[in-house]
C-alpha cells in the first residue's frame, strides 16, 4: 500500500463473470476462471506475503514467498502462479508455511544492505514489509563470503538511481520495460548468483535504450530503483489525483506530496488514459512548475522597449480593461480579440471565449488548435458530424490492422504508443505512412508491414490511392455504406475516386511511394477485421489538411471500419486539452459544442445565460488576425499560454503583426517570445495550481486538481472574469465546477458532466448526457451523430510549396520524446541532459552533395527566413527531405515555415517547407519577396486556394462551394476586403472567387 491508499492485489484481474467458487483460509470467494489464487485471497481479505508479483505484471513466480497450502496437494505451489478451481481449498497461514517463507525471505536479507533506517525506501519497500509479515527476526548466515553489498550505484539517470546492492533479482523492472512500456532496455545477465540487472548491454541507464519512463522505478519492491526526488526529499505524506498537463494522452496521475512540495509523480492504476503508465514528462519533467524564472507579478509597461513594472493584480487588470477599451473606442468593437491555450483547463479557455464574446462583444476568438488540429474538427464534422476522434484508446486492443499516418507515438503520445506495441506484439499489423523512419517502422519486436515513405504534402494523393483500390478491387464493406452512410455521396465518390488519376501507379508519380506497395497496404488495411487509423499532426498541418482527414473517414466507412472496438479515426492530440479547447467554442465561428454562431436558436441560449447579445457573425482566425493588424485595423490582443512566436509559422510575419498592435496581453508562466511584445503580462498558473478539467484526444474529460495554491495568487479563470468585469461585463464564479456547471448547461454534449460525476467515476468521455449518463467510449455507434455518414470527394490538390532551384529541398517538422512544443515547461527541466537544441536531420546524400558532415553548423533557408542548426546525417530520411523539431526559441525554426496553410481552416503548413540547406558559412541567396508582406496579396492567395479544391465540379458548382465557405468561415471584415480587392480588380483573383464574392455582396455590411 502506499501513501493514496492504492492496493496490490498481486496479479492481473480477469475479464469475465465470478464463476469459481473457492475457499481461502475458511472465507468463501467467487472469482472469474483464470485468477491466480493469490488475487482470490487478496479479494477474500487475505494478504499473501510477495515480491516478483505485482497486478501490474503478468505473474513470474520467482522468488517463493507467495507459498500456499492447497487441499489434496503435497507441495505448496506459488499462490501468483497457481490458477483458481472451483472447490479449491486454500490456507495461506500455516506453521509449514511460516517456516518456508522466513527461509526465503533469510536468504534476501543475508544479501541486502541492512541500512533500513537511512534508506530512501524506508517505510515504503516491500521487501521491508514482506520481511515484516514472515516474521523474520534473525539470519543464520554471517557476513562470510561473497556477496553483491559492494556493487556501485548507478546515478546517470537524471531523475532516478539504480542500486544494485539493494537488488534482489525479482525481474519485475525487466518486465515492467517488456511488458507495459515495450521498449525492452532492461535484461537479467548471468546466472545463478551472478544474476544482476542490466541496462541494454550493461551500459549505463543514461547511455542505454531505456527512455525514463520509470515504470521499472514503479514497480521495485526495494530502494534499487528509486526516483531521486524521493532520496533528496524523503517520502511523501499525502497525495492528489490529477492529469498530466503535457500530450493529449491525458494520463491520470497522483500526485505525492510533503506539504506543497512535489516528492513523486504516481500514474494511478485506474487512470482511465492510461491504466497506470507514463512517459518522462508526465512522471518526471514536472520542476517547471517552481523554476525560479516563474513571473509571479503582474507586470505592465508603455512600450515594449521600457522595462517591466510590477503592479498589484488590481492595477494590472484596471490598466488592461482601460487600454481594450480604448481600442474599441478608437478602432471599433472588433479592433480586439483573444486567444485561448490548449494548455489551460476547460475552464480556463471557457472565460476567454466568454470574455471575448460577452466582453469583448465580438467572435474574434481562436485557439492554438488552429495550428494544429483545426483541421480534424472541420474534417470529421463533415463526414461524420462530430468534431472529435471516434474511439477509447483502450480500442486499439482489438484492432488487426492499424494504419498509422503523420503520427509519432512513440515520442508524441507515448503512453498511448507502448498501448499500441503491446497490441503489436500480439500479432496486429501496422502500415506506417510517413516521410521519416519512425520507431514503429522497425523497433524491438516491432516491424511495420508497410513504411510508406511518402514525400511531404503528399497525403491526399495516396489516401485516394487507397480508396481507388478498394473501389475499384471490389473490398467495399457494401452493408456498412448501405446501412450507415449517404448513399448518393457514396456514389459521387466512389465514381470520383475510381477514376484512373487517382490509381497507385498515377499517384505514385507524387506521392514516391511504388504502386504496388499502396495496392498491398491498402489490401490489408481494407481486409482487416478491424482496421484502425491513427493519426497526428502529419495529416493536419497541410495546405489540405482538412481534406486529408475527409479522405481517412470516407475510408473508414467505405470498408466498414466505424463504430465498433478496434477501428475508427482518431486523432492523436498534440497537447493535453486540445480537444477541450475546440469543445469550449475557441474557434471564432462556433459556439462552444461546436454550434455556428449564425444560429440564432443557439445564439439566443447563450445571450439569455449570459445577458447580453452576441454577434451573428465569425470573428477573425489567428492568421486573419495577424493579417488585420498588419493592416492597421486590429490593435489589441490577448494571449492566453501560447508563445505565438516562436510557435506560428512565418515568424517574421507574426512579428511584424504583434508589433504592429497597440496592446498585447500575455497570460503565462514565463516570459517568452511573444512577451517580448507584450504589454501586459498576467501570471499564469502551471498545472499543479489548476482547478479544473483537461479534455484528452479520445475525448475524455478528467479532473485537474489543485495540489498546490495558485503562486501568484489568482486562478486563469479568476483573472479572465475580473478583466470582463472590469471592461463592463459583469463575470463571476466562485469556484470551477461552476463553470463547468454553466458549460453542462450549454453544450448539449457535457449535460451530465460535473465535479461531483467525475470524483465520483474517475473521468468520463463526451457525450455525457441523458443519453449516456457515463459517457460514450465508442462514437458512432449505431448510427453517425450527423445520421448518416457522408462521402466527400477529396480531389488531391498539390501545395503551392513545392521543390525548386533555390530551394531543392523539403522540410518537414516534428517532436522528440523529452522535449514538449515550444519547450518552455521541459527545457526548464533535467530532460534537456536528452536533448538540448533542436538538429536538422538529413539523408547521407543529401549532406555529401553539399558538403556537409554530421554535427556541423548549417544553414537552413526558406522563402520565408532562414537559421542555422547542427546537422546530424540520419538513415530516418530519404533523400530530398530534412527533418527538425521547434522546441528552442534560439534556433527559430518556425522562422523559415511559410505562410501556407490548410485552405478550409488555415491551420499552418508546417510539414512541407521548401529549403535549401548550406554550411553556416555559405550564404544562400535569398529572393526579395518577403512572405506575407502584403496582406491584400495573402487575402487573394487564401480565397484562390479554397477554390482550388472544387476545381473538379462545375463552375457553378464551385461557385456555390467556395461562397458558402466564405460565408461561413471568413469574418465580414475579411468578406469585404475580399470584395473591395474585387471590384478594385486585383491582380491574380481567382474568376471563381470574384463570382463566389459578388453572391456574397447583400451580406457585405456597407
Ligand atoms: S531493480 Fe528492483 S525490480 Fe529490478 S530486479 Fe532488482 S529489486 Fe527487482
Ligand atoms: S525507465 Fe522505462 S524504459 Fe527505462 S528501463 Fe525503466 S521501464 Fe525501461
Ligand atoms: S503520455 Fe502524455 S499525458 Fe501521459 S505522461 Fe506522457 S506526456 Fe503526460
Ligand atoms: S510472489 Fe509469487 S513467486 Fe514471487
Amino acid at each position: 500500500m502506499t501513501v493514496s491508499g492504492e492496493v496490490d492485489l498481486g496479479t492481473k484481474p480477469v475479464a469475465g463473470p465470478a464463476t469459481i467458487a473457492l475457499e481461502v483460509d475458511g472465507r468463501a470467494v467467487m472469482v472469474p476462471p483464470g485468477t491466480s489464487v493469490m488475487r482470490a485471497a487478496a479479494l477474500a481479505g487475505f494478504d499473501i506475503p510477495k515480491l516478483c508479483a505485482t497486478d501490474r505484471l503478468d505473474a513470474f513466480g520467482s522468488c517463493r514467498l507467495c507459498l500456499v497450502e492447497i487441499d489434496g496437494l503435497a507441495t505448496a505451489p506459488a499462490s501468483c502462479t497457481m490458477p483458481v478451481a472451483d472447490g479449491m481449498r486454500v490456507r495461506t497461514q500455516t506453521p509449514r508455511l511460516e517456516r518456508l517463507r522466513r527461509g526465503v525471505m533469510e536468504l534476501y536479507i543475508s544479501d541486502h544492505p541492512l541500512d533500513c533506517l537511512t534508506c530512501a525506501a524506508n517505510g515504503d519497500c516491500e521487501l521491508q514489509d514482506a520481511a515484516g509479515a514472515v516474521g523474520l527476526r534473525s539470519v543464520r548466515y554471517g557476513t562470510e563470503g561473497d556477496d553483491h553489498l559492494d556493487l556501485e550505484p548507478d546515478t546517470s539517470n537524471p531523475y532516478f538511481t539504480f542500486d544494485p546492492a539493494k537488488c534482489i533479482v525479482c525481474s519485475r523492472c525487466v518486465r515492467a520495460c517488456d511488458e507495459i512500456q515495450g521498449t525492452l532496455a532492461l535484461t537479467i545477465r548471468g546466472r545463478g548468483f551472478d544474476s544482476l540487472v542490466a541496462a541494454s548491454a550493461g551500459e549505463s541507464f543514461m547511455d542505454s535504450e531505456c527512455v525514463s519512463c520509470g515504470a521499472c522505478v514503479q514497480v521495485c519492491p526495494t530502494a534499487t530503483l528509486t526516483e531521486k526526488t524521493v532520496i533528496e526529499l524523503g517520502q511523501p505524506r499525502r497525495s492528489v489525483l490529477t492529469t498530466c498537463a503535457y500530450c493529449g494522452v491525458g494520463c491520470s496521475f497522483r500526485a505525492e506530496l510533503q506539504g506543497d512540495e512535489v516528492v513523486r509523480m504516481v500514474p494511478t492504476k485506474d487512470g482511465g488514459a492510461n491504466e497506470g503508465h507514463s512517459c518522462v514528462k508526465g512522471r518526471f519533467a514536472w520542476g517547471y512548475a517552481t523554476h525560479r524564472e516563474r513571473v509571479l507579478h503582474p507586470m505592465i509597461r508603455g512600450d515594449v522597449t521600457d522595462d517591466w513594472r510590477e503592479v498589484t493584480w488590481d492595477e494590472a487588470i484596471q490598466h488592461t480593461a482601460e487600454r481594450l477599451r480604448d481600442l474599441q473606442d478608437r478602432f471599433g468593437a472588433g479592433a480586439i480579440g483573444g486567444i485561448t491555450s490548449s494548455r489551460c483547463t476547460n475552464e480556463d479557455v471557457w472565460a476567454v471565449q466568454k470574455m471575448v464574446r460577452a466582453a469583448f462583444g465580438n467572435n474574434n476568438v481562436d485557439t492554438c488548435a488552429r495550428v494544429c488540429h483545426s483541421p480534424t474538427g472541420f474534417g470529421l464534422k463533415q463526414t461524420f458530424g462530430a468534431s472529435a476522434g471516434t474511439q477509447h484508446f483502450a480500442s486499439v486492443e482489438h484492432a488487426d490492422v492499424i494504419l498509422l499516418i503523420g503520427a509519432n507515438p512513440t515520442d508524441a503520445h507515448p503512453v498511448f504508443a507502448s498501448r499500441m506495441k503491446r497490441r503489436l506484439r500480439d500479432g496486429a499489423q501496422i502500415i506506417v505512412a510517413d516521410p521519416r523512419r519512425i520507431d514503429l517502422v522497425r523497433s524491438p519486436h516491432v516491424q511495420a508491414a508497410h513504411h510508406l515513405q511518402l514525400r511531404p504534402g503528399t497525403n491526399v494523393a495516396l489516401v485516394n490511392a487507397f480508396g481507388h483500390v478498394v473501389v475499384t478491387e471490389g473490398l467495399v464493406d457494401r452493408a456498412f455504406v448501405d446501412a450507415r452512410c449517404d448513399r448518393e455521396s457514396f456514389d459521387t465518390w466512389a465514381a470520383f475516386i475510381a477514376g484512373p488519376e487517382h490509381s497507385p501507379e498515377a499517384t505514385e508519380t507524387y506521392t514516391g511511394v511504388p504502386a504496388a506497395e499502396v495496392r498491398a497496404a491498402a489490401r490489408l488495411y481494407a481486409k482487416g477485421a478491424n482496421a484502425a487509423i491513427y493519426y497526428g499532426l502529419g495529416v493536419t498541418e497541410h495546405s489540405q489538411g482538412s481534406t486529408m482527414v475527409m479522405g481517412m473517414a470516407n475510408l473508414a466507412m467505405a470498408t466498414g471500419n466505424i463504430g465498433r472496438d478496434g477501428v475508427g479515426v482518431n486523432p492523436l492530440r498534440g497537447q493535453n486539452n486540445v480537444q477541450g479547447s475546440c469543445d469550449m467554442g475557441s474557434f471564432p465561428h462556433e459556439f462552444p459544442g461546436y454550434r455556428h454562431v449564425s444560429d440564432p436558436t443557439v445564439r439566443g441560449q447563450f445571450e439569455a445565460r449570459w445577458g447580453v447579445p452576441l454577434d451573428a457573425e465569425p470573428g477573425l482566425r489567428i492568421p486573419n488576425m495577424f493579417n488585420e493588424a498588419i493592416f492597421g485595423g486590429f490593435k489589441g490582443l490577448f494571449v492566453q499560454g501560447e508563445d505565438l512566436a516562436q510557435s506560428d509559422p512565418n515568424t517574421h510575419h507574426v512579428a511584424a503583426a504583434l508589433a504592429a498592435m497597440e496592446l498585447v496581453v500575455v497570460q503565462d508562466l514565463f516570459l517568452n517570445e511573444t512577451s517580448r511584445f507584450a504589454h501586459v503580462f498576467l501570471p499564469g498558473t502551471s498545472f499543479l495550481e489548476k482547478d479544473g478539467t483537461f479534455t484528452n484526444a479520445e475525448r475524455r474529460i478528467n479532473r485537474v486538481r489543485p495540489v498546490m495554491p495558485p503562486r501568484a495568487g489568482k486562478h486563469e479563470w479568476e483573472i479572465v472574469s475580473e478583466l470582463a468585469t472590469a471592461m463592463g461585463y459583469p463575470m463571476h464564479y466562485d469556484r470551477a465546477s461552476e463553470i463547468m456547471d454553466e458549460i453542462a448547461a450549454l453544450v448539449p454534449t457535457f449535460a451530465g458532466v460535473s465535479f461531483s460525476l467525475l470524483d465520483e467515476v474517475g473521468s468520463v468521455q463526451w457525450p455525457c448526457n441523458d443519453g449516456a449518463p457515463q459517457g460514450t467510449p465508442i462514437m458512432h455507434v449505431d448510427h453517425f451523430v450527423r445520421g448518416e455518414g457522408r462521402f466527400v470527394e477529396t480531389p488531391f490538390v498539390p501545395t503551392d510549396e513545392h521543390s525548386s532551384r533555390a530551394y531543392p529541398l523539403l522540410l518537414t517538422t516534428g517532436r522528440v520524446l523529452s522535449q514538449y512544443n515550444v519547450g518552455s515547461q521541459t527545457r526548464r527541466t533535467p530532460n534537456v541532459e536528452w536533448y538540448d537544441e533542436d538538429v536538422l536531420e538529413m539523408h547521407a546524400s543529401d549532406a555529401e552533395e553539399r558538403g556537409i558532415r554530421s554535427g556541423e553548423i548549417v544553414r537552413i533557408s526558406s522563402r520565408a527566413g532562414e537559421t542555422t542548426l547542427h546537422a546530424h546525417i540520419s538513415d530516418r530520411m530519404s533523400p530530398g527531405v530534412v527533418y527538425t523539431t521547434f522546441h528552442f526559441p534560439v534556433t527559430g525554426a518556425n522562422v523559415v515555415t511559410t505562410e501556407h496553410s490548410d485552405w478550409a481552416t488555415n491551420c499552418p503548413e508546417y510539414k512541407v517547407t521548401a529549403v535549401q540547406v548550406a554550411p553556416a558559412d555559405v550564404r544562400t541567396p535569398r529572393p526579395d519577396e518577403q512572405v506575407g508582406a502584403d496582406p491584400a496579396r495573402e487575402l487573394v492567395r487564401m480565397a484562390n486556394q479554397i477554390t482550388d479544391q472544387f476545381r473538379h465540379h462545375e463552375r457553378a458548382v464551385a461557385v456555390d462551394e467556395v461562397a458558402k465557405h466564405l460565408q461561413t468561415f471568413w469574418d465580414p471584415h475579411m468578406r469585404s476586403e475580399l470584395l473591395a480587392l474585387v471590384d478594385a480588380g486585383a491582380a491574380g483573383i481567382d474568376p471563381v472567387v470574384a463570382a463566389a464574392a459578388e453572391r456574397l455582396r447583400p451580406a457585405v455590411p456597407v
